[in-house]
């Protein structure tokens, strides 16, 4: 069974909290949280103290994504912020300190993940899927919601997937990007067990049966 983890930067900013609770309401598990810095992608978006609001506001497992450069400098504040997974892009740093990030975020007790941005293949991640417990696969360049799927990116999943099973069978597979019921249908058949939908599902009329639907 797959798992939706709708992104809150698809939600109305004047209106967290409303849509917040409608996600609540959909029965939706996690919720994805993109921290962008300007920098490492050419947006900005949410600090700590927004991770920090919605722990204190939800149950529903907080999944954030950093899209910062040298993302080592910040893991501390995510983590006590209340990150339950904090994932880390392999392109943000080098490899070495990626590794060395993922182990601190570990060992603050949450559970570490590694993005790879669509020109990322398999090799550069492959010494590091055993210390993950989420890999996500984005499926546009990182730094919007609402651009198109790149179907291209499913022969990608589906070799990581292959590994995943090798080496770290428990390791969850998200998809990032343009997803909604059409382009989940294909993530899921290539491996992904985890969809970020941002747009897709903030201007869903029921989102009780798109959850339902990516979930199935
Ligand atoms: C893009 C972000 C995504 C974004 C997805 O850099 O990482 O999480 O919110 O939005 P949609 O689903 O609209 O493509
Ligand atoms: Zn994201």
């Amino acid at each position: 069974m797959a798992i939706l983890s709708p992104s809150i930067l698809g939600a109305d900013v004047l209106n967290v909290k409303r849509d917040l609770e409608a996600t609540e309401a959909a029965g939706v598990k996690w919720l994805h949280v993109d921290i962008m810095d300007g920098h490492f992608v050419p947006n900005m978006s949410f600090g700590y103290s927004f991770v920090s609001a919605l722990k204190k506001a939800t149950d529903i497992t907080l999944d954030v994504h950093l899209m910062i450069e040298k993302p080592i400098r910040y893991v501390e504040e995510f983590c006590r912020a209340g990150a339950d997974y904090l994932t880390v892009h392999i392109e943000a740093d080098t490899p070495e300190n990626i590794s060395h990030t993922l182990d601190k975020i570990k060992e603050l007790g949450v559970k570490p993940g590694i993005v790879v941005k669509p020109k990322t293949g398999l090799d550069a991640i492959k010494p590091y899927l055993e210390k993950c417990e989420l890999v996500l696969v984005m499926t546009v360049e990182p730094g919007f919601g609402g651009q198109k799927f790149m179907a291209d990116m499913m022969p990608k999943l589906r070799a990581i997937r292959e590994e995943l099973d090798r080496v770290n069978p428990d390791c969850h597979l998200e998809v990032d990007g343009g997803v909604d019921l059409v382009t989940g249908e294909i993530c899921k058949a290539n491996g992904a067990n985890v969809l970020v939908a941002g747009s897709a599902f903030y201007k869903a009329e029921n989102k009780t049966s798109f959850r339902e639907k990516i979930e199935a």
